[in-house]
């Protein structure tokens, strides 16, 4: 392929944690600081794509060209996808969306007592999941960040969430949330490919083009 390869397609990313708030002043989120999927926004916008990326609360600047829709809760990127989605070629799901969000938000501050205090947590929606199951979907690119058995998980993910692709990634020290380097397993139905340790930018151009291979071997939907 060669530069512009994603010229005329439209790439929506997702990016950084979300966060669900018990009450106005607090909140549960993860430490995903957003690196990867602003650097794979980037580099999308590099090959040519008109680039949308919905991103959770993150300290890092919309790269040059892309299009930032800032969300905070994983229904707020829910809602926010579901009106994106049609539109697009190809869906990257780099968000770190919270599995689970407080079943009641107190709209005042709650006070403390010398009691302790227990949250009742309930599910978020599984967003890529759901937007599997649309009729007109885009080529769908998920992300599953492991700290033990890497490959089965992921190939699970890929297929009950109805992913093309789906890049993982150790969680442990210097690698994986946090930090500017990364390594990825990139699985699709049929093959893989390992994507040495390197910088997220590095790693995020030579993942789109990768992506890019398999979604024009794919053909249109
Ligand atoms: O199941 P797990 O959270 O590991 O899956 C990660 C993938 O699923 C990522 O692509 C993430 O953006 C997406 N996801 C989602 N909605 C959730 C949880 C994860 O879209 N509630």
């Amino acid at each position: 392929l060669t530069k512009p390869f994603l010229a005329g397609r439209s790439v929506l990313v997702t990016a950084g944690p979300t966060r669900e708030s018990w009450d106005p002043i607090r909140f549960l989120s993860n430490r995903s600081s957003g690196k990867m999927g602003y650097a794979l926004a980037a580099a999308a916008a590099e090959a040519g794509a008109q680039v949308t990326l919905i991103s959770g609360p993150v300290a890092l600047e919309t790269p040059l060209g892309v299009h930032r829709i800032q969300v905070e809760s994983a229904q707020q990127m829910c809602d926010a996808m579901l009106v994106q989605v049609a539109a697009m070629d190809i869906l990257i799901a780099c968000a770190a969306v919270a599995d689970y969000r407080p079943v009641k938000q107190a709209t005042q501050k709650i006070k403390k007592t010398h009691q302790g205090l227990t949250l009742e947590l309930e599910r978020t929606p599984d967003i890529v999941e759901q937007l599997s199951n649309l009729a007109d979907k885009p080529f769908i690119v998920g992300f599953a960040a492991e700290t033990e058995h890497l490959e089965t998980n992921a190939s699970r993910k890929l297929k009950h969430k109805g992913l093309d692709m789906i890049a993982a990634n150790w969680v442990r020290e210097g690698q994986g949330f946090e930090v500017d380097d990364n390594a990825l397993t990139v699985l699709w139905h049929g093959g893989k490919v390992d994507l040495p340790r390197t910088s997220k930018t590095q790693l995020a151009r030579t993942f789109i083009k990768l992506i890019a291979e398999h979604y024009h071997a794919k053909g249109p939907a």
